[in-house]
């Protein structure tokens, strides 16, 4: 009788049977990426509400992997409105990155791809849906309308090149035309000053192991707005950093989000930051959204087992407590997600319902949605799942 195999192993055999599967559908999605003269009719779509900056609707983004398939992002829907910031919170693998990662179409390829659902971005006249956009289309995209900043500085500073000299390159790329380099160089000068960097002209003769964390972080920041992108996605751009750089970088971007009026995805573990910079909060959990509201309807009104476990493990002033709470248990593994609720295994909360299959969204108030059995008797009718 053959040996029973020890669970998750895979054999040789196995391994180069999903390699080549993966890789007849990974082949499939780059040639249709690749095209070059796409007609815009192909990725052009409506906005649900022209008051949002970005609608993600249905997402879903996996890995093929020679493990099997990942679903890192599996039905994610959530808007971005113009002139806010959205804060995305959950556990670390929840499926954050690779969400904003798929708008900024930066997803490790060919592996990864989005299979499902749309990223309509809002162009001001037109909107377009990400998701179907060319290569040679989202080069325009990415940092004149999206930009985005990383969590640690020296992953997108170059360190052999001056500082000066990679601001030049954004300005000089998106926004060069007709202008002579003592224009660029002025207003990468402008940029630096604004993002509060004291010594700018020296600065900008500086290599990036000569700033300090904080200051690499704001040069990052200066390169993402050179161009007064409508949405920065900001991925953990304040985790790396000390408490009152941290508190001086959140107040840089929130001031000049106001000062260019763009849109900010937020993502962070840390929960002080969101009450801090959000409007709206969205709360993932391996790979789905289980609760999005205002922050206001999150903080003090929090619905999600999940949240609620959340908000009990940050700590509160001038309440003493021996050991902080923690969620028992871990998160699932992404390429064999349970059938039922993914947050079910961990649950302290679970009701009868709970065995069957994957809850819908329930709605609590106009801007506040739960993914629960607990709130079904409310509004039996959820909706989308
Ligand atoms: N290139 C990749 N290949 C395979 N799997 C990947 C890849 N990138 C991400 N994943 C998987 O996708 C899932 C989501 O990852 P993601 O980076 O979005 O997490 P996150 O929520 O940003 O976590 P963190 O808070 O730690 O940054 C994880 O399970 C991760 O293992
Ligand atoms: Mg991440």
């Amino acid at each position: 009788m053959a040996k029973k195999k020890a669970e998750g192993y895979l054999s040789g055999r196995e391994a180069r049977r999903i390699a080549k599967e993966n890789r007849r559908i990974t082949n499939a999605f780059e040639k249709q990426r690749k095209r070059k003269n796409v007609p815009e009719s192909e990725y052009l779509t409506q906005m649900a509400d022209p008051n949002n900056a970005v609608e993600f609707d249905n997402l879903h983004t996996y890995f093929y992997t020679d493990a099997g398939v990942v679903k890192s992002v599996d039905g994610v829907s959530f808007e971005v409105p113009i002139g806010k910031t959205v804060g995305v919170v959950g556990e670390s693998g929840c499926g954050k990155s690779v969400t904003s990662l798929s708008l900024m179409q930066l997803l490790q390829r060919p592996q990864g791809q989005v299979v499902e659902g749309e990223i309509r971005l809002n162009m001001g006249d037109k909107a377009y849906d990400v998701t179907k956009m060319p290569n040679e289309q989202m080069q325009k995209i990415r940092g004149n309308y999206v930009s985005m900043i990383f969590q640690e500085p020296m992953t997108s500073l170059n360190p052999v090149f001056r500082i000066g000299e990679q601001v030049d390159e954004v300005i000089f790329l998106h926004h060069g035309e007709g202008k002579t380099k003592e224009e660029v160089k002025a207003r990468t000068i402008e940029l630096l000053e604004m993002v509060g960097i004291a010594n700018s002209k020296g600065v900008y003769q500086m290599y990036p192991h000569e700033l300090s964390g904080g200051m690499r972080q704001r040069v990052c920041i200066a390169m993402a707005l050179a161009c007064s992108p409508k949405v920065i996605i900001a991925d953990e751009p304040t985790t790396a950093l000390d408490v009152t750089i941290q508190a001086q970088v959140l107040d840089l971007l929130r001031n000049l989000k106001d000062k260019i009026n763009s849109s900010i995805m937020f993502i962070t573990h840390d929960l002080g930051v969101i009450a801090e910079m959000a409007d709206y909060v969205v709360v993932m959990y391996a790979g789905r959204v289980v609760e999005k509201g205002t922050v206001h309807e999150i903080f003090s009104n929090p619905a999600h087992p999940y949240t609620i476990g959340l908000m009990a493990s940050k700590p509160v002033v001038g309440k003493k407590i021996d050991k902080l709470y923690s969620i028992p248990g871990k998160v699932p593994n992404p390429i064999n997600m349970p059938n039922y609720c993914y947050f079910k295994d961990r649950c302290e909360m679970c009701v009868a319902d709970c065995e069957g299959e994957y809850p819908c969204q329930v709605q609590l108030s106009p801007t506040h949605f739960v993914s629960c059995y607990r709130y079904y008797d409310k509004n039996k009718q959820g909706g989308e799942v």
